[in-house]
């Protein structure tokens, strides 16, 4: 069948021209999403920051309400579909089924987005974005956040029949590559994941305009399974992300396709049980279904995320010792291109996740620690390592790569972009280990005022609290400006610089990462590669020893810290 394509200069694929606009109008509303939501943050590092408490009550809850959907929900859910476009019709070399589908996906997404923030910033639904009942939001906030997940299932099923017309009209032959693959994965969670939100968000619609009661240790559960599965739809896509940026970047290879495919299953498999972590200090759930819920069950979707934190440096340090970087242990990381944006934010993505997000999610996800680590600071800072500098770090850096490849603009101010993954990577985890830290002191998440000024009782924190508050808000700033560089980046080079001709793509010159000009090599002869796994990965093998010592240390202390504060016996 012919279908309207153009064929890029740089992967020498077909780029289906319907797939194309659909994923540049995601990508884009994606950021105006991102800037709200970055808007909403600074303003609330520096109220809770004791010393400037920039905003009063009401608003604080209002902009954490609007920060939270801005930034979980619409600007990381508008750049999965462009993720999935690129995946589906892009990857698999073949035409975009019912593009006008599509449209009507990404159009009630749309509206149901400024729906749903037009009555945030109205002042009709301070209820943060979990909106736990017996809050109670104005019926329309509900009715967008449906429209927004109806819009996005249909552009989900599009993938799926995208995958259905690849493999009947033979586009590509035997199984899928495996970014597409993770993008497969991220897809069927996907719809594990809006299941769940219409069995939440319908009842709790219809119990808005008093049409049926509420059970709300029930809409908890509900809603667990659609919050928890989304940060998995993240976390497949950011892993899909980390491998296309791999081979894009160092000629990354996949070290076993079979391990990595088995890998993404996983999350399929056991991802739903992981919810219930988040419901372990609730009074209505049984010991037994918390413990088999968050321990056996969970550690297997865990263990899928240890996999690719192994597969995925691995690769890299494969890739980057057949191009020659060979000497010693590091050479492989020492050579690599830290200056291309690429590279930097896969890199920066990949530690902040592991180090930062896994170790401290692994901890405060163990039913008897939780107890310590409940409702303080300690889950902002823990979810703002694995969401933002994982997942938003790594959306990020692809884009460096999406602006020549789709946009077809240079990046501009490069010496910008390089940078600015530094930027935000740094700060933001500054902020999120400040956050661990004053939440491990016992500061309250979503609280305005930990001063306690005209409250009916008073807690004393320590006085260290104030450094780590310090220290939050600093982190938070330097992310606030590494996010609005992006932002400025992105719209500049999209709006504001001239297109790209196949020559000028190809001849490199500045705004071009330079995987871009000069892709480095993806396929290598038997021999070679043979040569290559004589000496193995013994960067990577070190990086993760260090990874478990980190690991055991820190679960170690915090069994340490619950035992002092709980004598038994
Ligand atoms: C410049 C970057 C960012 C900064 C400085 C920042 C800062 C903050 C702060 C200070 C809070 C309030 C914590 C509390 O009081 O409990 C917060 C909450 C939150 N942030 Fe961010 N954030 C950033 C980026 C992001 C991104 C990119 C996402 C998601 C992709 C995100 C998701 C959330 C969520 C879900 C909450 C919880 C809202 C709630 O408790 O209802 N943040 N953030």
């Amino acid at each position: 069948m012919e279908w309207l394509h153009r064929i890029c200069p740089v992967t020498n694929m077909k780029v289906c021209r319907q797939a194309e606009t659909l994923l540049k109008w995601n990508a884009v509303t994606a950021i105006v999403h991102l800037l709200i939501g970055l808007i909403a943050a600074v303003l609330l590092v520096l109220t809770r920051w004791q010393a400037v408490h920039l905003l009063p009550v009401t608003w604080f809850y209002r902009i954490l309400t609007a920060h939270g959907l801005n930034m979980l929900i619409f600007f990381i859910i508008f750049f999965e579909m462009a993720v999935l476009y690129y995946a589906g019709p892009i990857l698999l070399n073949c035409r975009q089924p019912a593009p006008k589908a599509g449209w009507l996906g990404y159009a009630l997404m749309l509206l149901g987005a400024t729906m749903t923030n037009a009555f945030v910033f109205a002042g009709k639904a301070d209820v943060l974005f979990t909106s736990y009942t017996p809050l109670r939001a104005h019926p329309a906030y509900y009715f967008g956040i449906i429209l927004f997940a109806v819009g996005a299932l249909i552009q989900v099923a599009l993938f799926f029949a995208t995958v259905v017309v690849a493999k009947r009209e033979k586009t590509v032959s035997g199984t899928i590559p495996l970014v597409s693959f993770g993008a497969l994965t991220a897809a069927i969670i996907a719809v594990i994941t809006l299941i769940h939100g219409a069995m939440v968000y319908i009842p709790t619609f219809l119990w808005s305009m008093d049409l049926m009661d509420m059970d709300h240790q029930a809409y908890r559960m509900v809603w667990w399974a659609l919050g928890h599965c989304s940060q998995q739809i993240n976390v497949a896509a950011h892993v899909a992300i980390w491998y296309l940026l791999a081979a894009f970047t160092v000629g990354g290879v996949v070290l076993n396709e079979k391990v990595s495919r088995l890998a993404f299953f996983l999350y399929i498999l056991f991802i739903s049980m992981a919810s219930a972590h988040h419901l372990l200090v609730d009074p209505g759930l049984s010991p037994a279904w918390k413990v088999w819920n968050t321990s056996y069950a969970m550690y297997l979707a865990v263990l899928a995320s240890m996999v690719h934190g192994f597969t995925v440096p691995g690769g890299i340090e494969m890739g980057q010792r057949l191009r020659g970087f060979n000497q010693g242990r590091f050479q492989w990381l020492t050579r690599a291109p830290w200056g291309d944006p690429g590279f930097s934010a896969l890199w920066l993505s990949l530690v902040i996740f592991g180090f930062g997000g896994g170790i401290t999610g692994v901890v405060i996800g163990t039913e008897q620690i939780n107890i310590i680590a409940h409702n303080t600071l300690r889950i902002p800072g823990h979810f703002h390592m694995t969401v933002v500098g994982g997942t938003a770090l790594a959306f990020m850096g692809v884009t460096y790569y999406l602006l020549p490849l789709i946009f077809r603009r240079r990046v501009a101010f490069y010496k910008l972009a390089q940078i600015q993954p530094y930027l935000f990577g740094v700060g933001i985890t500054l902020m999120g280990l400040s956050m661990t830290y004053a939440g491990t002191f016992g500061v309250p998440r979503r609280h305005w005022d930990i001063s306690f000024t005209q409250s009916a009782f008073s807690v004393k924190l320590p006085t260290i609290v104030d450094l780590f508050m310090a220290g939050t808000a600093l982190g938070g700033v330097m992310a606030f400006l590494g996010g609005i560089a992006f932002v400025a980046i992105a719209v500049v080079s999209v709006f504001f610089t001239r297109p790209l001709s196949n020559e000028d793509l190809l001849s490199g010159g500045p705004g071009l990462p330079p995987g871009i000009s000069k892709m480095p090599k993806q396929s290598w002869s038997e021999e070679e590669a043979a040569e290559a796994h004589k000496t193995g990965t013994p960067g990577t093998v070190t990086l993760v020893v260090i990874f478990f010592i980190c690991f055991i240390l820190y679960y170690f202390a915090n069994w340490k810290v619950l035992a002092a504060l709980w004598k038994v016996g």
